[in-house]
């Protein structure tokens, strides 16, 4: 390896889902190293910082165990300061680059707001030779965008000392819900950029616990274009099952008899084939809407269309299941009680972003039923604001936001229930004990399983109609 700058000092600008996560790994896996993490946003600091470790932003197993060994010994959490960045060695950008929602490219390309001001921020503030590592997933050619804010800074300082940058990409992977596990062993770990000294000290950092065979280096756009492109190829595999699900429905086939047996071809693989009610997520519908929006910019229509289809069958999905749930209740859901059984956007997570279980719940609403809603791990203030931004958006006048009830207790949340809709394959459903649910039901009832995992003889047994994804 070539001499490179070693470094000691980290400072991790955003402390989200990504960068809580992987700042805390980092410091875990390199004591050597000073890490901090700094966000604008002092409640969320105050969190990470709080001493009862079930209090800290996000919920990710394996999360509290480190940040009690970390935190304060190698890994700090502050409210931004200047003095982090002046002394950091490399500096990551994780901070959020939600869909723009006003402006060219509306609903499809990223908005840069925060990414440019941290830009800003590290040329303002920078000392000496700083790494400026993009974390966040971020448009193909955006590390041009940074390093132009960082090179126009140095345009009006033409001391010995002033600041030199290198800017590199490199993409997280983690999935929430096992994001500590992904951290720790990675599939692969992507640097991608032009400064070969840059590269290596990166290289360097990982390399303290990932294998270096896992460590693939490239060019800075193959990296960022590389994170887009992964995550439009997993959602692509549902938008591709999900598809699938209704014709099984049609024709008599099972979904899930279908994608075991697709998934045994070694070339097909038998992950991410779970038929569901959809992808949700901060990342795959962003993604895949930056890839379309980078295609049709380049004149891609073709591509750009292809890629959209996925979106399109993600939203016909969640359509379709809030119709069956209608039609099946005697094609009217008005005052009576649907019991939601999930509300993250999948399980193991408190994450609602873009969960299939806002715009079922809203459209069920609309048609003026009752919701109860239960999560293991979703709080009611969390869905409250899922559900008032998503009534925001579609500007639904018939949403009464009175109708929906949260409940913590599974049981009493069913009790006079005329249907269940398992949204979210949380493990406490897998073992409902349906013989003591069906006492307290509404008669007829209905069970709607959207991610195959309920026992579907013990249900029926037990007097309850059933309804699953897939299943002619
Ligand atoms: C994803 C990518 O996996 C990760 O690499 C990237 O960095 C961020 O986006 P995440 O959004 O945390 O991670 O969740 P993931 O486990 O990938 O699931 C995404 C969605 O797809 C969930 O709503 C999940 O329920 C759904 N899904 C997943 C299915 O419906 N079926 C499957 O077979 C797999």
């Amino acid at each position: 390896m070539n001499k490179h700058l070693k470094i000691k000092k980290i400072c991790c600008i955003g402390a989200g889902y990504v960068g809580g996560p992987t700042m805390a790994v980092i410091a875990d896996k390199c004591p050597h190293i000073k890490v901090s993490v700094i966000d604008k946003d002092s409640s969320r600091i105050k969190m990470w910082n709080d001493n009862n470790l079930e209090n800290l932003p996000i919920y990710e197993p394996g999360l509290k165990e480190i940040i009690k060994r970390v935190r304060d010994r190698n890994l700090t959490f502050s409210v931004e300061n200047d003095s982090y960045i002046r002394e950091a060695d490399a500096i990551f950008i994780s901070v959020n680059t939600p869909i723009k929602s006003t402006g060219l490219g509306a609903g499809q390309a990223s908005n840069l707001y925060w990414v440019e001001k941290c830009a800003r921020k590290i040329a303002k503030s920078a000392e000496g030779h700083t790494i400026v590592v993009e974390k966040s997933t971020l448009p193909v050619r955006t590390a041009e965008i940074i390093k132009k804010i960082l090179h126009s800074s140095l345009k009006n300082n033409s001391s010995e000392n002033a600041p030199t940058f290198s800017v590199l990409s490199n993409p997280e992977f983690l999935a929430e819900g096992t994001a500590i596990n992904d951290l720790q062993n990675p599939d692969r770990v992507l640097i991608g950029g032009e400064d070969y000294s840059a590269i290596n000290s990166l290289h360097e950092v990982y390399s303290f616990w990932v294998d270096p065979k896992k460590i693939i280096t490239t060019n800075l756009w193959s990296s960022e274009l590389s994170k887009l492109v992964a995550n439009a190829f997993l959602a692509q595999r549902i938008s591709s099952i999900n598809s699938i699900s209704q014709l099984c429905e049609t024709t008599g086939a099972n979904i899930s008899e279908v994608a075991k047996a697709i998934g045994s071809d070694n070339r097909i693989g038998n992950t991410f084939l779970n038929a569901g009610p959809g992808f949700g997520g901060s990342c795959f519908k962003k993604d895949i809407l930056n890839l379309v929006y980078l295609c049709r910019n380049f004149g891609l229509s073709e591509i750009a269309d292809f890629w959209e289809q996925v979106i399109i069958i993600n939203n016909w999905q969640q359509d379709r299941i809030y119709k069956i749930i209608v039609e099946k209740l005697f094609n009217t859901v008005e005052q009576k009680k649907l019991v939601i059984l999930g509300f993250s956007f999948k399980a193991n997570t408190n994450d609602t972003r873009e969960s299939p279980a806002i715009k079922i719940a809203n459209d069920l609403l609309s048609e003026g039923a009752k919701l109860t809603i239960h999560d293991p791990k979703v709080s009611k203030d969390q869905i409250e604001k899922a559900l008032d931004n998503s009534f925001k958006k579609s500007k639904n006048n018939a949403l009464n936001k009175q109708e929906w009830v949260y409940e913590k207790s599974i049981y009493k949340a069913l009790e006079n229930a005329d249907a269940i809709i398992l949204l979210t394959e949380w493990d406490e459903y897998k073992s409902l004990n349906w013989e003591i649910i069906s006492k307290h039901l509404n008669s007829p009832a209905w069970v709607f399983d959207t991610r195959l995992i309920l026992d579907e003889n013990i249900i029926i047994q037990n007097g309850i109609n059933f309804w699953s994804l897939g299943k002619g």
